[in-house]
C-alpha cells in the first residue's frame, strides 16, 4: 500500500498542472493516505488492546480499500486511453509532418529547377536580342549590296564588250585576280551569305520562342513551334559526334490551331522528355556494335493532334534503351534516376508531371526494355 501510495505521488509530480486527470490522482492519493491511516489506527487499537472499535474500523478500511480498487481501475484506464489516444494523434501528426516535409522538398527543388529555367530563358533571350539587331541589318545590307554588285559587274562586263583592247597594265590586273572568276563567283557567295544570316535569323527567333520561360500567363501558342525551337537548343546532341550517332526526328504534326498554354512551361516538358530520350539512345547504343547501330538507326518521332475531347496529344517516343519494370513506378518521383551523378537530377519527369497537371492534363508512358519508350502527354486545348 505504502510502495502503491509513493508510486501514486510519483505519477501526480509528473503530471502536468494543466492535465485533466491530476484531480483525480490527488483524490486517489488522498484515499491511500486514509487507508494507510487505518492500517495504522486499527494496528494502534490492536496494540493497546482496544479490541472493541477494531471491527467497525477495519470495515471502514475494508469500505475505503474497496473505493481505491474500483476509483484506481478507472482512474488507470481513463489515463490509460488518454496516452492511447494521444499516441496515435501523435503519429498521426508525425505522418503528415513528414508528407509536409517531402511537400516542401520537392516545391522547394522545383523552385530551384525553376529559377534555373527562367535564368536560362533570359540568357537566351539576351543572346537572341542581342545577336538580331546586328544579323538584321546585314542581312539588310547585304540584299543591297547584292544589287550594287550585280549593277558593277554588269558594267564591267559591257566595258569588256566595247572596249576589248584594253591597257597591258589593265590586262594584266585581270589576269593576275582572275576576274572572270570573280565575276561567276560573286553572285554564289551572296546567295551563300544571305541564306547564312536566314539560317541565323531563324534561329533567333526559335531562341526568342523558347525563351519564354518567364511567361506567367496563359496565351495561344503554335505547338509546333515550341517543339522546334526546342529541338534547335537541343540540336548539338542530334547530330552525329565521336563516338555518337546521329538520331533522326521523324516529325508527324497534325493540323490544328493555336492551343491554350504556359507557353515555356510546356517547352520546359518538351525538353526533359527530349534529354530523357536522347539520353536512352545513347545509352542503348554504348551496348551495340557500330554495324548493329548502323542497322537499327536511332529514332525520335514526335507526332502531334487533337483527339475528339478537344484535348492536344503529343507523343514522343524514341526506340532506346527502355524502362525496367521494376523501376516504372519510380520514375515521376522527384529526385529518382537511375543516371550517374552530375548526369541525372531526377527532377525532369517530376517537375513535367506538375506542368502537366497544372495544365489539367495527363502524361503517362508505354516502355518496353530494350525497345524504346513512348510518353504520351494530354492537355486541354483552352485552359
Ligand atoms: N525515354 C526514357 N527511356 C528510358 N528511361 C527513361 C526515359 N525517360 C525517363 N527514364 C527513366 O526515368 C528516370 C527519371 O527521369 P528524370 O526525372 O528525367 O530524371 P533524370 O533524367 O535526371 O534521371 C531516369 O533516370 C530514367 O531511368
Ligand atoms: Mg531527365
Amino acid at each position: 500500500m505504502v510502495l502503491s501510495t509513493l508510486k501514486t505521488y510519483h505519477i501526480i509530480i509528473l503530471l502536468k498542472s494543466s492535465h485533466q486527470e491530476k484531480q483525480q490522482w490527488q483524490f486517489l492519493f488522498i484515499v491511500m493516505i486514509f487507508c494507510i491511516l487505518g492500517y495504522l489506527i486499527t494496528f494502534v487499537l490492536f496494540i493497546y488492546k482496544l479490541l472493541d472499535i477494531i471491527p467497525i474500523l477495519t470495515g471502514l478500511v475494508f469500505f475505503v480499500g474497496s473505493l481505491f480498487i474500483f476509483m484506481s481501475v478507472n482512474i488507470y484506464h481513463s489515463t490509460l486511453g488518454n496516452i492511447i489516444k494521444k499516441k496515435e494523434k501523435h503519429q498521426l501528426e508525425k505522418k503528415e509532418l513528414e508528407k509536409h516535409l517531402a511537400e516542401f522538398k520537392h516545391s522547394q527543388s522545383q523552385l530551384i529547377h525553376h529559377e534555373k529555367m527562367i535564368s536560362l530563358g533570359q540568357m537566351v533571350a539576351g543572346v537572341a536580342h542581342e545577336i538580331n539587331n546586328p544579323i538584321s541589318f546585314i542581312h539588310g545590307n547585304i540584299e543591297h549590296l547584292d544589287n550594287h554588285i550585280h549593277i558593277l559587274l554588269f558594267l564591267l562586263q559591257l566595258y569588256q564588250q566595247e572596249y576589248p583592247h584594253v591597257t597591258p597594265e589593265i590586262k594584266k590586273i585581270i589576269s593576275e585576280n582572275e576576274i572572270e572568276f570573280v565575276q561567276g563567283d560573286l553572285p554564289k557567295l551572296f546567295s551563300s551569305m544571305k541564306s547564312g544570316t536566314e539560317r541565323i535569323r531563324e534561329i533567333v527567333q526559335l531562341l526568342r520562342t523558347f525563351s519564354r520561360i518567364d511567361e506567367s500567363e496563359v496565351k495561344q501558342v503554335d505547338i509546333h513551334a515550341g517543339i522546334d525551337s526546342t529541338l534547335m537548343i537541343l540540336q548539338h546532341r542530334l547530330q552525329a559526334r565521336p563516338k555518337y550517332q546521329k538520331i533522326r526526328i521523324l516529325k508527324k504534326y497534325g493540323n490544328f490551331p493555336k492551343i491554350e498554354c504556359y507557353a515555356g512551361q510546356l517547352n520546359q516538358v518538351f525538353m526533359n522528355i527530349l534529354c530523357n530520350a536522347i539520353d536512352a539512345l545513347e545509352e542503348k547504343n554504348n551496348h551495340l556494335s557500330y554495324q548493329e547501330i548502323i542497322d537499327h538507326p536511332n529514332i525520335i518521332t514526335i507526332t502531334t493532334n487533337v483527339n475528339k475531347n478537344q484535348q492536344l496529344e503529343v507523343s514522343i517516343s524514341d526506340n532506346g534503351s527502355g524502362i525496367p519494370p521494376s523501376i516504372q513506378k519510380h520514375i515521376f518521383e522527384p529526385f529518382y534516376t537511375t543516371k550517374p551523378i552530375g548526369k541525372g537530377t531526377g527532377l525532369g519527369l517530376s517537375i513535367s508531371y506538375e506542368i502537366i497537371r497544372k495544365h489539367h492534363g495527363t502524361i503517362d508512358f508505354i516502355s518496353t526494355p530494350e525497345k524504346g519508350t513512348e510518353f504520351i502527354i494530354q492537355i486541354p486545348i483552352h485552359q
